[in-house]
């Protein structure tokens, strides 16, 4: 798929057919991925993959409850809590496999490549024919100490960015852009 094609078409995709990912195709998203560039080229990232349907389902109950517990600290997820006390919602929105790319260094650069990887990462899902949806709300709860205990994250690891994969069903409709911000800097700002 033409890579612009692949931009456009990519959308968050939160509705998912009870259907396994191929292991192959895990792999080809995680080639993509380290493909991407990184500051001096250290590509200080680890992929953690979960695709067991019992462990994902206790992430999500563990990260909800960590939400709830930090909401008072986000104003913006009040819209949210009676989404996270209902038992039926799944925050990874019972897709069958999560991946957590985790920046393996303290540099501030780390988080840029990891989240450089992660586009790549979504784009060759789209590519694939698979879905993808960032989820950060479980960030909360995986960049725990509890969460990384629990998923063997090194404490030194940081949980960057939880991508959901699996096969979409049906298409999710584009939720649309703004216009470009564009300002040209002439040369009367250079003092
Ligand atoms: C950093 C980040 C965090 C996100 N967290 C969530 C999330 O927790 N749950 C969710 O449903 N979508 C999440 N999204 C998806 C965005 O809501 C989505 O990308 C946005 O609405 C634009 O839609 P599109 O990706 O289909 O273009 C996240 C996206 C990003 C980049």
């Amino acid at each position: 798929m033409d890579v612009l094609i692949a931009i456009h078409e990519r959308r968050a995709v939160r509705d998912y057919r009870d259907e396994p990912v191929a292991d192959t195709a895990i792999a080809a998203l995680i080639d993509a991925a380290i493909w991407a560039p990184s500051g001096i080229n250290l590509q200080p990232w680890c992929f953690f993959v979960i695709d067991d349907a019992a462990t994902l389902a206790a992430c999500s109950t563990k990260a909800k409850a960590a939400l709830q517990a930090a909401a008072t600290d986000h104003p913006e997820l009040t819209g949210l809590r009676s989404m996270l006390a209902s038992p039926a919602f799944n925050i990874f929105y019972n897709a069958p496999v999560l991946i957590i790319i985790c920046a393996t260094t303290a540099d501030p650069m780390a988080l840029k490549d990891c989240c450089l990887a992660a586009q790549n990462l979504m784009l060759a899902a789209t590519a694939q024919g698979l879905g993808t949806c960032w989820i950060g709300l479980s960030e909360t709860w995986l960049n725990t100490d509890a969460a990384k205990a629990d998923l063997g994250i090194p404490a030194g690891f940081t949980p960057v960015a939880p991508i959901i994969v699996g096969h979409p069903r049906g298409s999710s409709p584009p939720p649309g852009r703004r216009a470009a911000d564009i300002r040209r800097v002439g040369k009367a700002v250079l003092s």
